[in-house]
């Protein structure tokens, strides 16, 4: 249950959101990878990170295999805490979005609901959904951290896609085809519908 903390107002900033990204030279943005687990979210999030920063952009991942070792090692894959992992990491990437950064966030986030949610948090040109789209039996047999063939035999309970579920995004901005296309066509294709490979 959360607690809420009586009478706390809210600060105002003299130094805003436009002026941190004016300094900066771009325009905030939250690229909000989901996926299921070995869809390719991170190594496509890295990819367009590597390029953003090569063209000079300030950009920064989250990515989930890392805020769960941090901020979120409290939360485990129970329908409760994912909520809760995507509440807290729309919070940080909407802190960072205002402090003028490129934010890309790489979590399996599987529930319409929370997705809808940290969109809310947000412009409407900012957010991004990307759907990491690759068929459950090709990230099955791709295994690339021997997950699936755990969650098969029963030693990872709630797994996505096996046991818990993942919700399929209705209208993504993007929509990547990560069953047949490598990560550097995907991190190409995102670079260039959000006109960004060019500076
Ligand atoms: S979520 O659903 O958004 O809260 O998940 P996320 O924070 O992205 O964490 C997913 C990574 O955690 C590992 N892992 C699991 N994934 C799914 N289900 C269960 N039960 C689970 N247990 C551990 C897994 O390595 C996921 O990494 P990715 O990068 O997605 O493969």
């Amino acid at each position: 249950a959360l607690r809420r903390a009586g009478n706390v107002h809210w600060q105002h900033l003299d130094v805003d959101k436009a002026a941190r990204a004016r300094i900066k030279g771009q325009t905030p943005k939250v690229l909000w990878f989901t996926g299921l687990s070995g869809a390719g979210k991170s190594t496509i999030a890295n990819l367009v990170d590597k390029r953003l920063h090569a063209l000079g952009y300030h950009s920064f991942i989250l990515d989930g295999d890392n805020v769960r070792h941090g901020l979120n090692r409290d939360l485990g894959f129970t329908d409760e805490d994912r909520v809760e992992n995507i509440r807290r990491v729309a919070e940080v990437a909407r802190l960072m979005a205002d402090a003028g950064l490129i934010v890309l966030v790489s979590f399996i986030s599987p529930f319409r609901a929370e997705r809808r949610m940290a969109r809310a948090r947000f412009a409407q040109d900012e957010f991004v959904e990307i759907f990491v789209d690759v068929p459950l039996a090709v990230a099955e047999q791709r295994d690339v951290k021997g997950l699936y063939r755990k969650a098969r035999a029963g030693q990872i309970p709630n797994f996505t896609g096996i046991d818990s579920p993942y919700e399929v995004p209705e209208s993504p901005e993007l929509h990547l085809d990560a069953g047949a296309h490598s990560p550097e066509e995907l991190a190409l294709q995102v670079l260039q519908a959000l006109d960004l490979e060019k500076r």
